[in-house]
């Protein structure tokens, strides 16, 4: 998909650099990367936290699945190398956010190692916080918010994923949210006590 056009030549150093941004934000860039299946409540976690965030004056961006696959990848499907593109440009796009300084949160299934690491590469290891939002795809079905799994059950949903297409479980994700067992409010807690250290400024 990526070409490479010889005739580009990028340059940064002279635009004014994330850490005079992060200065007058008050704040550091992180990308928090929430993932897991459809339904689990990754975009409830990211929408609550970030108005805990905002009740202290940090600046946020949300980047949703749903919302980003009905404007700027709404050329992408559910076909594994969809998926691979559709992480490929939030990635980029989640990168320009924190190198402005925000905290980014994003909210998308990234059903596999491969995907996330790819996320984790664009990003950087540094500037990124891998969340596992875990919820079993049976109480993601029983909760069935938008209606999908029972258009899934029916055959159709094509790709639809935990059904016809993979989702695997995480080896080492930085956080996990168990979203059977914890409330909203005992996840987004876990999520800020973790988070906050990193975004606070102390220079
Ligand atoms: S990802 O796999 O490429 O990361 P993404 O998070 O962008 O997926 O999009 C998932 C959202 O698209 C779901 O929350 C759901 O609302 C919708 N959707 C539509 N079709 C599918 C499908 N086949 N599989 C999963 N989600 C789907």
């Amino acid at each position: 998909m990526t070409t490479v056009n010889t005739n580009i030549y990028p340059e940064f150093t002279r635009m004014l650099g994330r850490e005079e941004k992060e200065k007058f934000l008050n704040q550091h860039g992180l990308v928090i990367w929430l993932y897991g299946l459809s339904g689990s409540g990754k975009s409830t976690i990211a929408n609550s936290l970030e108005r805990r965030l905002a009740s202290e004056s940090i600046f946020t961006k949300i980047l949703d699945g749903d919302n980003i696959r009905s404007r700027i990848n709404s050329d992408l499907g559910f076909s594994d190398e969809d998926r691979v593109e559709n992480i490929r440009r939030v990635s980029e796009i989640a990168r320009l956010f924190y190198e402005t300084g925000i905290v980014t949160l994003t909210s998308f299934i990234t059903p596999n190692d491969n995907l996330r690491s790819q996320a984790k590469k664009i990003i950087g290891a540094e500037n990124f916080i891998e969340v596992f939002v875990k919820c079993s795809f049976e109480v993601c079905m029983q909760r069935d918010v938008k209606g999908l799994y029972a258009k899934a059950n029916d055959g159709n949903v094509k790709n639809f994923t935990g059904k016809d297409s993979g989702f695997e479980e995480p080896a080492d994700p930085d956080i996990v949210l168990n979203t059977e067992i914890e409330s909203l409010e005992e996840s987004v807690d876990k999520l800020y006590s973790f988070i906050k250290p990193k975004i606070q400024y102390n220079a």
